[in-house]
């Protein structure tokens, strides 16, 4: 089977971790990027020297040259400022979408034929930066938040009920921030939807709990934000791209008339394959869910509107 590349741009806690992912798993050579001199080339190095132990062969290695990228099948862009004391989000948004802009406009430069996964916050926003500068169709770029949004809830709900995650299933829709959509009625334990296990009053709980899940880590690491289970998150999604297996993920795609929304990044449950986003999974939405995706919308609506 002929090699995969993929780059992750940003090494630091979410972009080292996905790559030790990637290729621990096998699954592809990758290319560590990161602006500060010698950080993704000592992080690429210490990875490949674990390479014999853990028993795998993909190439790692870092850099900060876009010519090391080229030809990769994925860019995973994860490269960005955490807010700083003092900053206000609007400068975070500015900030951060400067940096996307610039990586995504080399790497897609260097790789014109790749599938973006953009992580970087805010996440939806970013993603209509990532659109607009690498000129790529909406099939391939993609962002990652409903999974790890996701994986939060099945957490929960399986905590809850005593039982295993992998019985677990769970949709949570809509940007990635507080206005976020858990779809209870399609979260299901064996098939069974938890609305009919757990009382309505635990099941908003643990919705409000996976609506407020980065800003619990962050409230107990204090200095930066979760990067285990994003990073698990961004490799689910760049597996079922590689292997082609046609995964319905919930992902942030441009909606063009889904969901009743045209033109805005929004995360909704999508069908993963080699082609990138190969099929919006449109799924019916009662009138209190489909007025829960339209208020999330309009925040991801405003917080594009300030990019101009
Ligand atoms: P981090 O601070 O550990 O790593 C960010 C890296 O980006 C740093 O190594 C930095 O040097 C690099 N960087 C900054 N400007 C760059 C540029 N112009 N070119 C290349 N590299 C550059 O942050 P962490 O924890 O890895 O998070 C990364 C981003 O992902 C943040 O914006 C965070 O909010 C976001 N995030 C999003 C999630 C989601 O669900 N979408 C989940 C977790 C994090
Ligand atoms: C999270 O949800 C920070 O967006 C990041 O953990």
């Amino acid at each position: 089977m002929a090699r995969h590349k993929v780059t992750v741009i940003g090494a630091g806690n979410v972009g080292a971790t996905t790559a030790q992912r990637i290729a621990e798993a096998g699954l592809a050579d990758v290319v560590l990027v990161d602006i500060v001199e010698g950080l993704p080339q000592g992080k690429g190095l210490d990875l490949a020297e674990a390479a014999p132990v853990v028993g795998h062969d993909a190439r790692i290695s870092g850099t900060n040259d876009y010519a090391d990228t080229a030809g990769s099948d994925i860019v995973v862009v994860t490269s960005g400022l955490a807010r700083q004391p003092g900053m206000s989000r609007d400068d975070l948004l500015a900030k951060n979408a400067g940096i996307v802009r610039s990586v995504v406009e080399q790497a897609a430069k260097h790789s014109p034929d790749s599938v973006l996964i953009v992580v970087t916050n805010p996440l939806d926003a970013m993603c209509h930066v990532a659109l607009q500068a690498s000129g790529f169709p909406r099939e391939r770029v993609l962002g990652m938040a409903g999974v790890l949004d996701s994986a939060r809830f099945r957490t929960f709900i399986a905590e809850e009920l005593g039982v295993s995650v992998e019985d677990t299933h769970a949709f949570v829709l809509g940007g990635h921030g507080d206005t976020m959509v858990p779809l209870s009625r399609y979260s299901t334990v064996a098939g069974v939807p938890i609305t009919e296990l757990l009382p309505p009053d635990r099941v908003k709980a643990l919705e409000e709990r996976t609506a407020n899940g980065g800003a619990e880590v962050v409230a107990l690491l204090k200095t930066g934000s979760a990067f285990y289970a994003p990073a698990a998150s961004t490799f689910e999604m760049v597996e079922s791209i590689l292997h082609d297996r046609k995964r319905v993920l919930p992902c942030a795609i441009l909606l063009q008339g889904e969901f009743k929304t045209r033109d805005l990044f929004v995360g909704v449950p999508v069908v993963l394959g080699a082609a990138g986003m190969e099929r919006v999974f449109e799924i019916e939405l009662t009138d209190e869910e489909q007025a829960a995706f339209d208020r999330s919308a309009a925040a991801v609506s405003e917080l594009v509107a300030k990019l101009g």
